[in-house]
């Protein structure tokens, strides 16, 4: 195995905008009566927005129409970025940080690959928006995780083959396209049991000790 470039998923692993996305989806199914909860919650990891809401409307007790549909990803969106406008650069751990540049100083080339339409926002937010060598996100992609194009796109953004590159993931789904990929796979948080991962991790800074 040869590593020479790592592509991090970005909500729930660089920062906890995984937690919002719970908090935005569970205010909306709230108000439309339909039962959530944070086991469901964890089927949402790595999907896109609109596959999100079809796993959230698997409760619901009617069918609700394409017009409706939108208007219910748009009011989570809204209130998702409600969240996002209070992050800052105080958002990335220390971990993180020290991590991401003693990467960057072992000569890796790094990479954010998200199914997230507001990747740059974030990243923006959180003072990373010029640090990546490529990102690779939901406004460039037709297909989310499980399918691997979000990381083949980042791959080929970083000029590297994807059997060179660590995916870095907390979704079983992100897992499962770093798989279909042929990419080296690290899981954490969530994923860090996930048997399909090629290693587990339990804290961030491990990374450092896999290249
Ligand atoms: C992924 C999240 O990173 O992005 C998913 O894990 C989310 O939960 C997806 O649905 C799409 O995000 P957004 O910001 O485009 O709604
Ligand atoms: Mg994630």
């Amino acid at each position: 195995m040869e590593i020479k470039g790592i592509i991090f998923d970005l909500d729930g692993v660089i920062c906890s905008t995984d937690e919002y996305h719970y908090q935005a989806w569970k205010k909306m199914a709230d108000h439309e009566g339909i039962y959530f909860d944070r086991k469901i919650n964890e089927r949402l990891r790595g999907v896109s927005r609109a596959a999100s809401l079809e796993i959230i409307l698997e409760k619901a007790d009617r069918q609700y129409s394409d017009e409706e549909k939108l208007e219910m990803m748009t009011k989570k969106n809204d209130l998702y970025k409600e969240f996002l406008s209070s992050m800052t650069e105080r958002d990335v751990s220390s971990e993180v940080s020290d991590t991401l540049n003693a990467l960057r100083a072992k000569g890796l080339k790094l990479a954010i690959g998200s199914s997230s339409q507001n990747t740059k926002l974030i990243l923006s937010r959180i003072g990373l928006l010029d640090f990546f060598d490529g990102i690779s996100d939901g406004t460039i992609i037709s297909q989310s995780k499980p399918n691997p194009e979000v990381f083949i796109k980042a791959a080929g953004i970083l000029q590297l083959r994807n059997e060179n590159c660590f995916v870095v993931e907390d979704a079983e789904a992100g897992i499962d396209a770093a798989v279909a990929g042929g990419f080296h796979s690290i899981g954490i948080g969530s994923a860090s049991s996930y048997d399909k991962a090629e290693y587990k991790i339990n804290s961030f800074k491990e990374i450092i000790d896999l290249v």
